[in-house]
């Protein structure tokens, strides 16, 4: 396609240009309706058994956002008691959170017992740890079902090099601790990575979770995770993720077990990535071009403080250029570097990249920011955080967090 944020009206008719006056640059900017759509989309992958779509809010935890998924129906997950007081201040009830720990503390688990929050316990050690915390109370056990799969090793979470998850071998165990403090395991869960485009290995997971689902007895829900993805290649017509087939393939897996298991519990699962990518680019400015040993540079004000995704995984964004808040056509391409302005040679936006030539007060206009974009941000160099706004369905911006300062980050600084 040649251009995304000209194909799905992403500013609305307001002029980018106008955004990063107001609010400054770099600037997050979401699209409501693109949010919602995907957000909806989730909510219907089960239609046919009783099933919520977990919103993992580790992809972008603004309140603005997680009010948008209370609306869509969606639940939510959370990884910790700053994501569970996220939710709770969204105004999420307790029994739409999910806290899928991983090596917490004992105030944390607390945290969650005291809020009636549903936990699930990632090691046998943290199953016992809850069990010494909450004698005869209820809580999941999160299994690694063998196989794993995402964009980068560093975000496959199943299979035989990770850390999460309790191995199918020491499932006794479980029942052993349970026995031992009279928990009720009410559910299973699994997440086997991020970022997948090809539903088979989720398909093969569900179907080893469904399989190791039949010793348990009497569960309240199973939930297969998340990791849908989204295409990042789009301005190359990458396609997206096809949830229609990936449903059709999905059901009969479910009918089989439903069958066999003698009732259907309630299905969950736990997308992030597809809810929200989608839905956001950031706005940065263009500061200067230069040549370094025969190769361009185009150094923006977006660094890895910005978005750390392409310095932590080589990730692939894609960028349009805007000049005077216009897409620049894709036609007379150069191939640059662009990069940002921390204070770091990884700190590289699009590396070798065939994009309209660009001059210095030109908008970079990063595609799919929204997830695990602001979220995984820093105030790296003491740069403060940028602010988010988002454009909604009658077009009006709405700012949903405002820029950090110098003073907010002085703030929690003792005096010296
Ligand atoms: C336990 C758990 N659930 C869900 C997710 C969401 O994954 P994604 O954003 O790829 O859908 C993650 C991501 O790391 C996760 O660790």
């Amino acid at each position: 396609m040649e251009s995304y944020v000209n194909n799905s009206d992403f500013f609305k008719g307001n002029n980018p240009e106008d955004l990063v006056a107001q609010y400054g640059s770099p600037l997050y900017v979401y699209n409501e309706e693109i949010l919602r759509t995907h957000m909806d989309a989730v909510a219907k992958v089960i239609t046919k058994y009783p099933y919520t779509a977990n919103y993992s809010i580790k992809a972008n935890s603004n309140l603005h956002i997680l009010k948008l998924a209370l609306e869509e129906g969606n639940n939510c997950d959370a990884m910790g008691i700053g994501e569970m007081s996220m939710l709770l201040a969204a105004g999420f009830p307790t029994d739409r959170i999910f806290f899928v720990s991983n090596n917490v503390s004992a105030e944390e688990l607390q945290f969650a017992i005291d809020h009636n929050i549903m936990t699930s316990l990632d090691s046998l050690c943290q199953l016992e740890l809850f069990g010494t915390l909450n004698p005869g109370g209820k809580c999941a056990v999160r299994i690694n079902p063998g196989v794993g799969a995402g964009h980068h090793d560093k975000v496959i979470t199943a299979g035989k090099k990770t850390k999460f998850g309790i191995a199918e071998e020491d499932i006794d165990q479980i029942f052993e601790i349970a026995k031992k403090y009279n928990l009720t395991i009410a559910g299973i869960n699994q997440h086997i990575g991020s970022l997948f485009m090809d539903p088979e290995p989720y398909l093969k997971a569900v179907t080893n979770l469904l399989r190791i689902a039949m010793r348990f007895e009497n569960l309240e829900f199973i939930d297969f995770g998340g990791g849908y993805g989204i295409p990042y290649h789009k301005l190359d017509d990458e396609a997206e993720y096809n949830m229609e087939d990936f449903k059709k393939r999905l059901e009969p897996i479910l009918d089989k077990f439903v069958e066999e298991y003698g009732s259907a519990p309630l299905f969950k699962s736990e997308p992030g990535r597809y809810c929200v990518a989608e839905g956001c680019v950031i706005l940065g400015r263009v500061q200067s071009v230069k040549q370094n040993a025969g190769k361009k540079y185009v150094g923006t004000d977006i660094g890895m403080n910005v978005l750390v995704r392409p310095s932590m995984y080589d990730s692939w964004h894609d960028v349009e250029v805007l000049r005077d808040g216009k897409v620049v056509p894709r036609t007379d391409l150069e191939e640059v570097t662009v990069t940002g302005n921390i204070c770091e040679s990884g700190d590289l936006l699009a590396k070798d990249r065939m994009l309209p030539k660009m001059q210095r007060g030109d908008l970079a206009c990063v595609l799919d920011a929204g997830a695990y974009g602001y979220s995984m941000a820093s105030p790296y160099n003491s740069r403060p955080r940028p602010a988010e706004v988002m454009i909604q369905k009658d077009g009006s911006v709405k700012l949903i967090r405002r820029r950090e300062t110098v003073e907010d980050l002085l703030r929690y600084m003792q005096e010296v």
